[in-house]
């Protein structure tokens, strides 16, 4: 959890995190299954993250499966997986040799033996790097990670561990999925929705947020750079008034 201080123009996010929306949009349009249009969405990933690493961005969250996009249809979420297997076979040596850390975030009971096997796998494999942080949520729900959360610190309760009274924002946070990372400054949904999705809920607290109908497939590092001109024009105030953001700048 970052401190709410004010920021001023033209930075950098530290955290960049994408909602990666459009992939089903996309292979209709060009007349083709769903499942080619999750693999048009892989290739945009690899560039994306190369372009972020690039930017100098310290952590990109991209949302990949939703613990809502468990009720699609057997054969697409099937086929979801089997991506993923083999996403993370032929990527993850060329990640760790760009110097880049992955990690996952998500409920990853329902997932596949094999699945988890190589996100634990990767997740070593890329320990300590320090170019760019990659979290991938798999499976992942806001409302899963609060209540995750929530149940940690009421068992560490119950068995006398910590008392109730310590309980605190930063406490909270520490037992959420994004523990140790900073908040999301920039969010970026692609697809033309302009929702939430049960993403981030308590890191994307004060994060800036652009909306493109560019569908995921189609979006490059000329749209992320746009996103990061957008990001850096904002003033970003966390409840204070403008007066106050100029004269802490003096
Ligand atoms: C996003 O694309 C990828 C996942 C949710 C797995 P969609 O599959 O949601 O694509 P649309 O929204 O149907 O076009
Ligand atoms: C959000 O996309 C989840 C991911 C991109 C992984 P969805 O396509 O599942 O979102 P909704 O259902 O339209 O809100
Ligand atoms: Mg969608």
């Amino acid at each position: 959890m970052s401190d709410n201080c004010a920021s001023h123009l033209n930075v950098l996010p530290r955290h960049v995190a994408i909602i990666m929306d459009g992939n089903g949009r996309w292979a209709s349009r060009h007349g083709r299954a769903r499942h080619s249009g999750h693999r048009a969405g892989v290739r945009s990933a690899r560039a994306i993250v190369e372009a972020s690493a690039k930017a100098g961005v310290e952590v990109l969250t991209l949302f990949a499966f939703s613990s809502e996009n468990w009720h699609r249809p057997a054969d697409e979420v099937n086929s979801l997986m089997r991506l993923f297997i083999e996403v993370l076979q032929r990527e993850v040596e060329a990640l760790d040799e760009n110097d880049i850390e992955l990690r996952f975030v998500g409920d990853r009971a329902q997932l596949p033996t094999i699945l988890r096997r190589r996100m634990a796998d990767a997740e070593a494999r890329t320990a300590g790097n320090t170019r760019m942080k990659l979290v991938l949520a798999i499976g992942y729900g806001g409302r899963w990670d609060m209540l995750q959360a929530v149940q940690r610190i009421a068992t560490k309760v119950r068995d006398g561990e910590l008392d109730a009274g310590a309980i605190d924002q930063k406490l909270l946070d520490r037992h959420t999925s994004m523990a140790g990372l900073p908040d999301v400054d920039l969010l970026v949904r692609t697809g033309g929705e302009y929702r939430i999705s049960n993403f981030l809920l308590w890191d994307l607290a004060y994060a800036e947020i652009f909306f493109t109908e560019t569908l995921w497939p189609d979006f490059d590092s000329a749209e992320l750079d746009a996103a990061l001109d957008f990001f850096g024009q904002r003033l970003r105030r966390f409840g204070r008034t403008s007066d106050q953001l100029e004269v802490a700048a003096d």
